[in-house]
């Protein structure tokens, strides 16, 4: 099996080319290194059937497609993910999403490919329906701060639903919940490395708002196990579905919890809310359950216990 994975070198990018390359795939990762870092590869370049091309899919395409070998499936990840990332990157953000998914998708179609696109629940807005379901349609400020994120994933969507109306593409939508683990970086601006790095150097956590609203966190190995059977299983084929955990949980409890893990006092400053900050988010993951047999296996604590591990080895190594 032939795997294309654009945003290889990206946090969740480079655990699914371990993931498919544990099943034997060949991979080819893309990637700018816009928000990637090279030492995430450092295990996948090791491995034969590895292969790293330095390109921007939203403008270097002829590159990808003379370098690599014809595809069974690509998987589009490039795309910065953090609010702090795309809203200094807002238009190359609309570039990868929009012109980067038209340039796989037509390649998909020349060859036969199947398009897995990492979409995110950010499609939803600030939800009115709650859990989310893919049957919700979402709630999204078009021109908001964050519009460039939500509006490109979602007009990233509605590309591939007509690649596959249109030319019988085989296109699957993953909508990605938040997602942590190893190889997030120390200042992306997520809310999980703010924390652990704040509480790690003694510093008080930063709760934007009173810390009431909520998150559902899914540990990245999870994810990348959903996303490896949406891209492999036959019944995925024409469907979006929800990746993500639905334990939910407020923003402050997160805090807490982290703060316990670290072992240190739990020190909270408060910041302002951003501007259309989602107050609930949890995914509907039934069709998950149904369609792939999916669901998180692992819990909150033992998936931060890991996250601060790499964390204390990270500021270890750059002391
Ligand atoms: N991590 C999450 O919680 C989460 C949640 C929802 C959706 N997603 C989606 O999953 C994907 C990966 O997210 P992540 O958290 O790993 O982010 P990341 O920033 O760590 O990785 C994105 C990667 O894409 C690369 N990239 C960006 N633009 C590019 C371009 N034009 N050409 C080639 N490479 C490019 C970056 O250099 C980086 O390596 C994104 O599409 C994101 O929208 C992630």
């Amino acid at each position: 099996m032939n795997v294309v994975i654009t945003g290889a070198a990206g946090f969740v990018g480079s655990h699914l080319c371990e993931r498919f390359l544990s099943e034997g795939a060949c991979v080819f990762g893309v990637d700018n290194f816009s928000t990637g870092v090279s030492g995430n590869l450092s295990d996948a370049v090791r491995n034969p059937a590895f292969q790293l091309l330095t390109a921007d899919v939203s403008h270097d395409f002829d590159d990808v497609i003379s370098r690599a070998a014809a595809p069974d499936i690509v998987l589009h990840l490039a795309s910065a993910a953090s609010p702090l990332e795309y809203s200094v990157r807002s238009i190359e953000t609309m570039e990868v999403n929009s012109a980067g998914s038209a340039h796989c998708l037509e390649w998909c179609k020349r060859v036969g490919a199947r398009f897995v696109f990492a979409s995110t629940s950010e499609a939803y807005g600030d939800p009115t329906e709650h859990p989310q379901s893919e049957e919700y349609w979402g709630n999204v400020n078009p021109i908001g701060p964050r519009s460039c994120y939500d509006e490109s994933k979602r007009f990233g969507e509605a590309l591939s639903m007509a690649y596959s109306r249109l030319h019988g593409v085989d296109v699957r939508i993953a909508r990605v919940f938040n997602t942590y683990g190893p190889r997030m970086r120390a200042h992306d601006g997520r809310v999980v490395p703010n924390f652990i790095r704040q509480a790690l150097c003694g510093d008080a956590v930063t709760v934007y708002g009173e810390g009431s609203q909520t998150r559902s966190f899914c540990f990245v190995e999870d994810l990348c196990e959903g996303l490896y059977r949406l891209a492999t299983r036959q019944s995925a084929s024409g469907t979006v579905v929800n990746l993500g955990n639905p334990d939910e949980r407020t923003i402050a409890e997160l805090a807490e919890v982290v703060s316990r893990l670290i072992g240190v006092p739990l020190r909270v400053e408060h910041g302002p809310l951003p501007v259309d900050d989602p107050r609930r988010r949890c995914p509907d993951i039934s069709r998950a359950k149904r369609l792939l047999g999916w669901e998180p296996t692992t819990n909150l604590e033992e998936g931060l216990s890991k996250t601060i591990a790499y964390f204390r080895g990270e500021l270890v190594a750059a002391k």
